[in-house]
C-alpha cells in the first residue's frame, strides 16, 4: 500500500472487494476481451478505451485483431496503415503509441510484454492506471487502477470533495485505489470496478437504489452522490477556422493526407487552409480553388468538431475543374476517391463531419 490514508479506510477492504466480486459474478458485461489472457490483446483493448467507450471500441479492437494477430504483425505494420484502421477512434496519439510500444515490445522484449509495472509503464502510451489494468487482468498480478470510471467510484466511496485532479485528491484516490487491490482474484476484481463505474456509478444519474456499495458509499450515505465527483473548472481551449475545398471531377473528389509528423497527421482531408484572423472565407477558398485550378467555389455549409487541445470549424466550399482541364495528378498522399468510397477513407472528425453534410446535401438535391 501507499500514500498517506491507507490503513485508515473507513470499512474494511475486504468488504468492498467481496461486494464487487459477488456483484462482478452476476452482473459483469461480457465484452470481447475478457475471452482473452494474451497480453497483447488486453494491452490493445486498454489502450483503445483510454479515451473511448466500449461500445465504440469493440468492433476496431475485432479488426485491429484481425489484421495484427500478434504484437509482431502490428510492430512490422506501416504507421499510415495503422492510422487508417484507428480513424474514427479519435485521440490519434494512442495509434502512434500503439505503433511504438509494438516495436519495442518487440525489439526490447522479444516479443513478450513485459509482466511488471515499471516494464509496461516504460511502453509509449501506457501510463500508471493502463499498467495497472494490464497486470491485473492479463497477468492476474494485483496492481491499482485509477482510470476515468474507478475514479469516480472512489470519489464517491470516499465522498472525496473538491477538484479530484487537485494534486492532494490525486494522492489519496491512488491510495485508496491501492488499499482497495484485491490480493485474490486481481483479475476479476480490476474489471468489476471498471463496470461498476460504467453500469450503476454513472456520471450524472448513480443507480444506487442497486448498487453493490451503496451502503458502505460515503457519498451516498451523505445524500451527495450524484454531485460528486466535482466537476472541474472547464479549460478554455482556442477555436480555429479552415476553409475547405470539395473538388469534383468526373464523379470523383480530390482528397489529401496530411504529413505523418503534425496533428492528425496521416488522415485525409479535403483540401485546405487555415482562415486567419481578418480574413474572408470565400476569398481564401478561391484561392485554393486557383491553386487547384477549378472554377469559383460556393458555400455549402459549416461543421464544427472538438479536437483534444483546440476547437475547429471549417467552412465547406464546393467547386468543380473547368471542362477539358485535366485533373491534378496522384501521388501516395494525394488522390480522387470515388464520392461512394469517402465513407470508408480515414478522414479526421471534421472532414468526416462535412462529409455527412455532405451527403445530406446530396440527398436534398
Ligand atoms: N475501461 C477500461 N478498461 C476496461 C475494461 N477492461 N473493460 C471495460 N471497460 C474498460
Amino acid at each position: 500500500m501507499e500514500g498517506e490514508d491507507s490503513g485508515q479506510l473507513p470499512f474494511p477492504a475486504e468488504s468492498v472487494v467481496r461486494l464487487l466480486l459477488d456483484w462482478y459474478a452476476g452482473s459483469g458485461r461480457d465484452l470481447p476481451w475478457r475471452h482473452t489472457r494474451d497480453p497483447y490483446a488486453i494491452w490493445l483493448s486498454e489502450v483503445m478505451l483510454q479515451q473511448t467507450g466500449v461500445e465504440t471500441v469493440i468492433p476496431y479492437y475485432r479488426r485491429f485483431l484481425e489484421r495484427y494477430p500478434t504484437v509482431f504483425e502490428l510492430a512490422g505494420a506501416p504507421l499510415e496503415e495503422i492510422i487508417e484502421l484507428w480513424a474514427g477512434l479519435g485521440y490519434y496519439r494512442r495509434a502512434r503509441n500503439l505503433h511504438a510500444a509494438a516495436q519495442q515490445v518487440v525489439r526490447e522484449h522479444g516479443g513478450r510484454f513485459p509482466a511488471t509495472l515499471t516494464g509496461l509503464q516504460g511502453l509509449p502510451g501506457v501510463g500508471r492506471s493502463t499498467a495497472g489494468a494490464i497486470l491485473s487482468i492479463a497477468f492476474d498480478i494485483p496492481a491499482p487502477i485509477l482510470d476515468g470510471n474507478v475514479r469516480r467510484v472512489l470519489c464517491r466511496l470516499f465522498a472525496l470533495q473538491g477538484d479530484p485532479r487537485a494534486r492532494s485528491a490525486e494522492k489519496k484516490l491512488w491510495s485508496w485505489a491501492a488499499a482497495l487491490t484485491a490480493q485474490q482474484r486481481p483479475h476479476d476484481y480490476a474489471q468489476a470496478i471498471m463496470d461498476l463505474g460504467a453500469t450503476l456509478c454513472m456520471p450524472r444519474h448513480p443507480a444506487c437504489g442497486v448498487c453493490p456499495l451503496a451502503d458502505l458509499c460515503l457519498a451516498h450515505r451523505q445524500g451527495v452522490a450524484a454531485l460528486l465527483p466535482e466537476a472541474r473548472p472547464r479549460k478554455q481551449i482556442p477555436l480555429r477556422h479552415q476553409v475547405a475545398l470539395v473538388l469534383e471531377h468526373d464523379g470523383r473528389v480530390l482528397v489529401r493526407r496530411r504529413g505523418l509528423d503534425g496533428m492528425l497527421g496521416g488522415l485525409w482531408e479535403f483540401p485546405t487552409r487555415e482562415l486567419l484572423e481578418g480574413q474572408v472565407a470565400q476569398e481564401v477558398a478561391r484561392e485554393l480553388a486557383i491553386e487547384h485550378a477549378a472554377a469559383v467555389p460556393c458555400l455549402t455549409g459549416k461543421v464544427r468538431h472538438v479536437y483534444s487541445h483546440f476547437r475547429l470549424e471549417v467552412q465547406l466550399f464546393m467547386t468543380k475543374l473547368p471542362a477539358g482541364r485535366g485533373p491534378i495528378a496522384e501521388s501516395d498522399d494525394c488522390k480522387w476517391v470515388l464520392y461512394g468510397d469517402l465513407a470508408g477513407l480515414a478522414l479526421h472528425g471534421a472532414h468526416r463531419k462535412a462529409f455527412d453534410l455532405l451527403t445530406s446535401t446530396k440527398e436534398q438535391e
